[in-house]
């Protein structure tokens, strides 16, 4: 298995640029199922994630073709209505496959996905707004079975905002009879680019990006071609390895208005941040500032970028509190951190309390999800002496050519087979 290398204490300095967004592009691959045609999807990550999905849509039948970053799908020779286990269980977005295949096909039979490193992650609310779309759900052997003849448009609350729930009701309820409207919905830029994406194919989507979604019904969707929005998750971990190393980076191809709440905190800790439509300019100070997160759901400060953030703060010049809102157990990383000299302790399993370290000592861990990983990546960047990250397979899923783009800063790291 390969390992990542790093030798710290190098300022990341230069330019990089950002790949298209892996938690954009898995659910608009999702919605191919929905067209009788052909989607047309560029800017898509070279990522496992993204293989993963394609995997499972050229299982259903449907025809894919990828060159460079172009992915073509045809959802007009799917055949099969069942997600298998053994191609769900390497990515739990694959559940978004149920509510196209419901859809469009009256039928879908998705593998139940299994635990995860980071919590529960239940996927009950799924479920029930598509039951309340119409659908009759059962749970055998390990399976959700969803049937319905023809979906019927409903108003759904979701108990909390969930991201790919509101992406899955979305999606099935563009080919429901009548309209439905999703209250509580969560409104991350993702969700505005699947409606966006559905429109384009001829849906009638509005009001994604507030807490209420209304979809008017239609009998068919259409081939279009999409193009997928910058990560904001990488343009983040970028912005913080600038930070953290006291470098100065120029973030291109992205967009700043995405991940505003993570600027705002970087700002807080002294980093000098600059921000035009499409690139971000961090400089990072010395000392670094001990700033309190919470993460929240859109457009609060994003779970996905809380490893990355504590990596940075155990080396700040106070104490911090990183309070973990959204997902049950996501602090695996403080314990490899710890291992680096870090000084982080936890109450209650979502509250971290980070005191600043002058230097954090380069050391081997492991990487458990793929945040963080990247959360160890920027630990090995400024941590004195050797790093070595074992099971990068993580990191693979989510960050495309993240070593390269590293190195292309300046920073001494490398891939170990
Ligand atoms: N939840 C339920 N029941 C459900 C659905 C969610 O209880 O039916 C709970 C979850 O357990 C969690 C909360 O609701 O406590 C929010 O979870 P959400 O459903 O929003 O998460 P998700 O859709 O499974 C997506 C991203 C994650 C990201 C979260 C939160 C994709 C493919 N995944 O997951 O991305 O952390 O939203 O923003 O979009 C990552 O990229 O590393 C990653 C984990």
């Amino acid at each position: 298995m390969d390992k990542i290398q790093i030798r710290g204490g190098r300022k990341l300095f230069g330019e990089v640029n950002i790949s298209g967004a892996k938690n954009a592009a898995l659910p608009l691959i999702a919605s191919s199922i929905l067209v009788n045609g052909k989607v047309c999807i560029s800017n898509v990550p070279d990522l496992m994630d993204i293989t993963s999905i394609k995997a499972l849509l050229k299982d259903l039948g449907a025809g894919c073709e990828h060159h460079q970053d172009r992915l073509e799908i045809d959802g007009s020779s799917i055949h099969k209505i069942e997600a298998e286990y053994d191609l769900v269980r390497k990515m739990r977005a694959s559940i978004l496959v149920l509510g196209p295949l419901v859809a469009r096909f009256g039928h879908a039979k998705v593998s139940l996905p299994g635990g995860c490193a980071i919590g529960a992650r239940p996927v009950n609310m799924h479920l029930t707004g598509l039951e309340a779309l119409g659908a009759t759900i059962s749970i055998e052997h390990g399976y959700i079975e969803a049937k319905a003849e023809q979906l019927k448009g409903a108003e759904i609350c979701f108990d909390m905002p969930t991201v790919t729930g509101t992406e899955n009701l979305m999606m099935a309820a563009t080919l429901a009879k009548g309209t439905t409207v999703l209250r509580n919905a969560a409104r991350e830029p993702e969700i505005v680019a699947l409606a966006h994406a559905l429109n384009r194919m001829g849906a009638t989507v509005t009001g994604a990006g507030t807490a209420i979604i209304t979809i008017q019904g239609v009998p068919a969707l259409y081939g279009t071609d999409i193009h997928i929005i910058p990560d904001r998750i990488e343009t983040g971990t970028f912005m913080v390895a600038a930070a953290a190393t006291r470098g100065d980076v120029r973030i291109k191809g992205c967009k700043p208005d995405d991940i505003r709440a993570t600027i705002n905190k970087l700002r807080a800790a002294g980093a000098a941040i600059h921000t035009t439509d499409d690139t971000i300019h961090v400089k990072g100070s010395a000392p670094i500032k001990s700033v309190d997160i919470k993460t929240m759901p859109y457009p609060g400060f994003p779970t996905d970028m809380q490893a990355q953030f504590m990596a940075l703060m155990t080396v700040a010049s106070g104490s911090s509190m990183i309070h973990e809102s959204i997902f049950e157990n996501r602090f695996i990383h403080a314990n490899e951190l710890l291992r680096m000299g870090a000084d982080i302790s936890i109450t209650n399993g979502n509250i971290a309390h980070v005191r600043g370290v002058k230097k954090l000592q380069g050391a081997p861990v492991m990487a458990s999800d793929l945040r963080a990983s990247a959360s160890l990546v920027i630990a090995g960047l400024v941590a004195e002496g050797e790093t070595t990250i074992a099971r990068v397979y993580h990191m693979d899923r989510g960050y495309e050519a993240i070593e390269k783009k590293f190195s292309l800063l300046g920073a001494d790291i490398k891939r170990i087979k």
